[in-house]
């Protein structure tokens, strides 16, 4: 079955790191509401939501999917590039050993589980501002003897590269153009709205399309293309500059 690591809104969220946006007060108890109602999708959707415990010492913790890459063959634990978050991974790696056998970036490597995209065996790492070459280098050398290939691609105006590119479920992308070059993946993809910048980074759950809500106008583009989509407010865990792949860390589970 497809289970959900997520992770509860921790009291210091407003503290978080902040790249690209202006910070404005984020408030705890909507942010709370909003994430209750992201993970009540993903149940309704098929997963099985399992809590990694509150962390409320760490503004950014609730953004899981930085912590660990995972695939069907094994999991990698992230070396995350901001200093502040690199306390997140070992309660990540404790859950995710149940499923998965481990291996970890180490210094000097840096990777953010945002800046990982796959398509297929093909794994994209962006290089940003959190992951370096090492990392990906490193990322590479776990993966390839499973037959992955990893390359590179650079990340402009953004903070990860899943802000900038998320796979839909027929293997086509949805993809900002002024955030990323869409011929550097050599596969079929959509544009967002022009308005809606940050329309790009969505989650895949099956065959549901995963979409925040204030992206009117591309789930209207995703619809016409024929993707079943469903809406969630993520509004106020936007402001601490995630979309809704951060949120979570969806795979596959043999569970009896
Ligand atoms: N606030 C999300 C991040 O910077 O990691």
């Amino acid at each position: 079955m497809l289970v959900a690591l997520t992770r509860p809104v921790p009291t210091s969220i407003a503290e978080c790191e902040l790249t690209h946006l202006k910070r404005e007060p984020i408030y705890w108890a909507r942010a709370t509401e909003q994430h209750r109602q992201y993970e009540a999708a993903l149940v309704s959707l098929g997963c099985r939501v399992e809590h990694l415990p509150v962390q409320p010492a760490l503004p950014d913790s609730v953004f899981v999917e930085d912590t660990a890459v995972v695939v069907d063959e094994c999991a990698v634990i992230a070396r995350p590039g901001a200093k502040s978050r690199r306390g997140e991974t070992a309660t990540v790696a404790k859950t995710l050993g149940a499923y998965r056998t481990l291996s970890k970036i180490v210094a000097p490597g840096t990777l953010d589980g945002g800046d990982v995209l796959q398509i297929g065996r093909r794994i994209y790492v962006g290089l940003s501002s959190r992951t370096n070459t090492d990392g990906a280098r490193q990322l590479a050398a776990f993966l390839q003897p499973f037959g992955y290939t990893v390359q590179t691609t650079t990340v402009r105006e953004c903070l990860h590269l899943k802000s900038a590119v998320s796979t839909l479920p027929d293997g086509r992308l949805l993809l900002n153009p002024r955030w990323i070059d869409g011929a550097a993946f050599a596969v079929p993809y959509l544009e967002v709205d022009a308005m809606e910048p940050h329309a790009a980074n969505v989650l895949c759950v099956s065959k549901t399309v995963v979409c925040p809500a204030t992206a009117v106008r591309t789930r209207k583009r995703l619809q016409s293309e024929g993707y079943e989509v469903v809406s969630v407010d993520a509004s106020e865990l936007a402001k601490a500059e995630a979309g809704l792949t951060c949120c979570s860390i969806v795979f596959w589970a043999d569970i009896g």
